[in-house]
């Protein structure tokens, strides 16, 4: 099975409402040529809509993406969002446990796996954050730890279900952080989490799923990550906040 890869921005707490659309339109104008790729914008919650209706205007293929989102539909839940309410601003993907949520605001793959299941209530496109701390790599626990985030992110989910889901690895030592996994060790942890997935659920399910690299993808280092067949795209961060920097990324193989 083909699998077209997906190049996703996460532009974390960056950027205002007026310049998260001069960044996305900038960002369509200059892969309007590209057919074979998926490419998706994260911007802060105030400019989602913002940047859905100019992409839309332009008729653009960039989809947009959430940073989070909670898994109640609504209610009294100061400061949250729900599935259905990024979904009426023209949001597409969600990314979900990222390993800053899970450090700094207490996410848990019990979290994870409720915002994975209203993500795909709403037919949203969850893209599920996993990885290692640094620690927890010096002490040879990558493949434990990847294990418990994915047995308790998808527990109870069935396959059928999860056509769409995306998985991103990002091990946390290397967001932010200049120090990328090599694409070999990346590589085999991406052939880990598909056979992980096939154990799980089932064959066709982890052959047809997208395993975005992310930390500290560049320009420089894109094109030997996506030579590996594990790897179907990525998850940037710093590297997508800049139009010209992001665009070499998504012609990765221009
Ligand atoms: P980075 O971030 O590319 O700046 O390392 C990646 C991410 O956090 O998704």
């Amino acid at each position: 099975m083909t699998i077209s890869p997906l190049i996703a921005g996460n532009w974390k707490m960056f950027k205002t409402c007026s310049e998260a659309v001069k960044t996305a339109k900038r960002i369509a104008e200059l892969a309007k040529d590209i057919t074979d790729i998926d490419i998706m914008v994260a911007p802060p919650f105030t400019a989602i809509e913002a940047v859905s209706e100019a992409l839309l205007s332009i008729n653009s293929r960039v989809r947009v993406g959430a940073q989070n989102l909670f898994y109640k539909s609504e209610g009294a839940y100061t400061g949250e969002i729900s599935a259905n309410m990024l979904k009426s601003a023209g949001v597409s993907y969600v990314i979900v446990g990222h390993s800053e949520r899970r450090q700094y605001f207490g996410e848990t793959d019990d979290d994870v796996r409720k915002k994975i299941g209203a993500a795909l209530e709403s037919n949203l496109i969850p893209v599920m954050c996993i990885g290692e701390t640094e620690s927890e790599k010096k002490e040879e626990k990558t493949f434990y730890v990847l294990d418990k985030q994915i047995e308790n992110g998808l527990k109870g989910l069935r396959s059928n279900e999860l056509g769409t889901l995306v998985i991103a690895y990002e091990p946390v030592w290397a967001i932010g952080t200049g120090n990328t996994a090599s694409p070999n060790e990346a590589e085999s942890v991406h052939r880990y989490i598909r056979a992980k997935i096939a154990k799980m659920f089932d064959n066709k399910l982890s052959e047809g799923i997208r395993i975005l690299y992310g930390g500290s993808v560049k320009p420089d280092n894109i094109s030997e990550l996506m030579s590996h067949h594990n790897i179907n795209g990525a998850l940037v961060g710093g590297a997508s906040l800049d139009p010209e920097s992001f665009i070499k990324i998504i012609k990765y193989n221009k």
